[in-house]
């Protein structure tokens, strides 16, 4: 049994939270309007879940997910996540999170900023592209023909290790596309953003993904 924090209680969080307490972890949940929004999700969650502010989520979590708008990353407490691995949810949607000139140049990518705000942290980008209803929905035991697969991508080989366990209790294959910096493989517009894959379709996508500067222009 693990503590996991989450920074962030809306569609993903809460969803990875339902996964987290059904498979036996403990979790403690934190968004920005204060812990007493979450009651409901607590009552829901029982007895395995608490809710609390973000730093007492990061400093509570043996594993601590950051799950919110990407702007917002500069915020999540650093200090309490030191030597902690984080999951990182996040994705760049310019509409939402306004221009970021880095991403945009794709110079760096969504996990590797965060990875910057939390330097002492070994981050790991997963569960960023299957929609949120569908982390309860499409798990299967170890084994299953077809089983769906997700995406990780990090730089601490014990940290990614750690997570692709816990993507498989949650029910689904693992596909490792490397370091943060290979992160973009799999960033919003690529062709595993989003559909359902096994690893083997995942792989396939990984290697056609291609650069925002070389995608058609969408007319
Ligand atoms: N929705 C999906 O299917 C999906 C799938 C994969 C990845 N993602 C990505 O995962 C991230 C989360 O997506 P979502 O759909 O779960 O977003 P969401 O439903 O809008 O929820 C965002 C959560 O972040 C919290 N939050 C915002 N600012 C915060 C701050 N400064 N400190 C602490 N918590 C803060 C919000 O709390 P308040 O409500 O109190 O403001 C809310 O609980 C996004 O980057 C998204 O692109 C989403």
């Amino acid at each position: 049994m693990t503590t996991i924090g989450f920074i962030g209680a809306g569609h993903i969080g809460s969803q990875l939270a339902r996964l987290a307490v059904a498979h036996g972890h403990d979790v403690v949940i934190s968004n920005s309007r204060g812990p007493e929004t979450l009651a409901p999700l607590i009552a829901e969650l029982g007895t395995r879940a608490r809710a609390a502010t973000p730093a007492e989520a990061a400093a509570a979590g043996d594993i601590v997910v950051v799950t919110m708008p990407l702007k917002a990353i500069d915020t999540v407490p650093a200090a309490p996540l030191k030597g902690k691995i984080v999951v990182d949810t996040n994705n760049y949607y310019p509409q939402r999170d306004g221009r970021i000139a880095e991403l945009d140049n794709e110079s760096t990518t969504t996990s590797e900023l965060l990875q910057r705000h939390l330097p002492e942290s070994k981050v790991v980008k997963a569960f960023n592209h299957i929609y949120a209803a569908e982390l309860t929905t499409h798990g299967q035991p170890k084994g299953a023909p077809n089983r769906r697969a997700l995406v990780i991508a990090g730089d601490d080989a014990s940290a990614k290790r750690t997570i692709a366990g816990l993507i498989d209790d949650f029910g689904f294959d693992v596909v490792d596309a490397g370091p943060l910096a290979e992160g973009w493989r799999i960033q919003r517009d690529t062709p595993g953003y989003g559909p359902r894959r096994t690893a083997e379709e995942l792989r396939r996508d990984l290697a056609a993904a291609k650069r925002y500067r070389d995608m058609p222009v969408k007319s």
